[in-house]
């Protein structure tokens, strides 16, 4: 009997043996260059692990060797880690635009970045087209882009120039990095919640919701590193990433249910106010032209934590790159000055500038798509097919297919950008006739493409610029020797370890 047993119990193990090495060839024969090796049960996960500290870098490689930098990845087997990876602008267009309606956000997307609620980041058909048009109907107007201006000319004129002032005089040596954070996550809460937490003073407080948040998007790129079984279960366990991830959810959402909680009884207090105010207020009174849309605390919630992510974390990212690359160009320095000097007459300003005076900078503007291009704030989004396809690169994808876009490749691509694409080139942007030249979004996703491309974009070059002109008419930055950046392992592209500068006084 137990001889019996045995017998059977080898030829299932056979037969196993078998199906996976069958399994293993059909496997290989998917991904025809060697970079991603594709070992058994493992996959391709082995050389990802290797390489996880530089894993920008590593996919950008991998994808130069593949054809029309497109790749099936294979995670180990059971996982579901299986991707569609490509940076090719043909495949962004077909996939972003051409044929919408086919690719979502999805199910897993709405999984793994759940902190972002029904908001429009991770939402899809009627709910985004929704959100779309309310938040497009707000950033448009007029009175709101003022309103914005206002709030970052006060935040640099009362508290980042004052900032900068005290590092210098003290001599001390400081985290741009963290200045930027500080500043752009009260200019967010002026935004959206119309109140001011002061991050952004000489204590450097500790302001824990600013963490929180901070943590939670870190979660979220944990969620992409593991099987998804791993960090359920870690999630059902409260245990590791998966306790801060609930914990810093607790802190986050508490203050903004707070704040929805007051600005109700405001409202209640107050009658109709014309004027534009913060965005939670604005979302409150909206109407639809005979009657208020009354939307409830979770709508409300969702918009707020969508708007914090979109809005503040990314315009640090592209502050601390653009700094980053200004301070090791010197030339590119001298040349912006130099705009700036022909624009207004001097450097020498007293009041910092608005919207309409910033937008003649063009070598600036320049600047600050190089930066955006190496150095994307996002730099990697995600899609999910409906019905299976054929991808331009001539890739099938199949129904439920996850396509993972790497917008940190598509920057540093030869064929794109050209040879010199790791070049701090400004110039590359600047027409013969001084104008400013449009890369069309499927080549420079760096604000996606699309029906879905960014609506902050062109606050956001407003708000940098203003940032950038302030800080560089009245100071030089100085890179701490030593201080090598690194990529961060974000959803948003941070350095890893910040950016170590010390402040001079720019004297003219
Ligand atoms: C340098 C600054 C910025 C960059 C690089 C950037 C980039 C992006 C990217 C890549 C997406 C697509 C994300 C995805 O679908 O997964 C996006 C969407 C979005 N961004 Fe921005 N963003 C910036 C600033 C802003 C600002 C300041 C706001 C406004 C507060 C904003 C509002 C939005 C919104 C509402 C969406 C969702 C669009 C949709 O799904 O229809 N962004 N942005």
């Amino acid at each position: 009997m137990i001889n019996i047993m045995f017998s059977y119990t080898s030829i299932v193990f056979a037969l196993f043996f078998f199906l996976c090495i069958i399994f293993q060839i059909h496997r290989r024969q998917k991904c025809k260059y060697p970079v991603f090796i594709d070992y058994p049960f493992f996959g391709m996960f082995p050389p990802v692990l290797w390489n996880l500290w530089r894993i920008h870098d590593f996919i950008t490689e991998a994808l130069k060797q593949q054809h029309r930098s497109t790749c099936e990845f294979m995670g180990p087997w059971f996982t579901n880690m299986n991707y569609l990876v490509t940076s090719d602008p043909i495949n962004v267009h077909h996939i972003m635009s051409k044929c919408f309606d086919n690719y979502v956000k999805g199910d897993e997307f709405h999984e793994i970045f759940d902190a972002f609620g029904d908001g429009i980041i991770a939402s899809d058909s009627e709910k985004w087209k929704y959100n779309r048009s309310l938040f497009h109907s707000i950033f448009k107007r007029k009175d709101f882009e003022l309103f914005q201006e206002k709030i970052i000319q006060n935040k640099l004129e009362r508290s980042l120039i004052p900032m900068l002032d005290h590092v210098q005089q003290q001599g001390l040596v400081v985290d741009l990095q963290d200045i930027f954070n500080r500043f752009t996550f009260d200019n967010i809460c002026l935004i959206v919640l119309g109140c001011d937490p002061n991050c952004l003073s000489i204590e450097f407080p500790n302001v824990a919701y600013e963490k929180a948040f901070n943590q939670i998007e870190e979660c979220i790129f944990y969620r992409h590193k593991v099987p998804k079984s791993i960090w359920k279960l870690q999630k059902w366990l409260q245990i590791g990433e998966e306790k801060n991830m609930t914990n810093a959810s607790k802190t986050f959402d508490q203050f903004i249910y707070a704040n929805i909680e007051s600005k109700r009884e405001d409202l209640r207090k107050c009658s109709k106010n014309i004027e534009m105010v913060d965005l939670l207020t604005t979302l409150m009174k909206e109407d639809n032209g005979s009657q208020v849309v009354v939307h409830d605390d979770a709508f409300l919630r969702d918009a707020a934590f969508t708007l914090f992510v979109a809005g503040r974390d990314t315009i640090t990212s592209a502050l601390t790159w653009l700094f980053y690359l200004i301070a090791t160009h010197p030339l590119v320095e001298a040349k912006i000055l130099e705009e700036i000097k022909e624009n207004f007459g001097t450097i020498n300003i007293e009041k910092s500038l608005g919207g309409d005076e910033v937008k003649k900078l063009v070598y600036l503007h320049g600047a600050i798509c190089e930066a955006l291009r190496l150095f994307p704030p996002v730099p990697f989004e995600r899609k999910q097919a409906i019905k299976g396809d054929i991808l331009p690169s001539g890739h099938i994808v199949n129904p439920n297919t996850t396509i993972l876009f790497s917008l940190y490749s598509m920057g540093r691509f030869e064929d794109v950008w050209g040879k010199d694409c790791l070049e701090f080139k400004p110039e590359r942007w600047i027409s013969e006739r001084g104008g400013i030249v449009h890369a069309p979004s499927y080549k420079f996703m760096s604000f996606n493409a699309g029906p879905r491309t960014c609506l902050g974009k062109d606050s956001s070059f407003i708000q940098i610029k203003m940032i950038a002109i302030a800080i560089l008419c009245n100071y030089r930055v100085i890179l701490e020797e030593g201080h090598i950046p690194s990529l961060s392992h974000s959803i948003v592209l941070f350095m890893k370890n910040g950016l170590k500068v010390r402040i001079a006084k720019r004297y003219v």
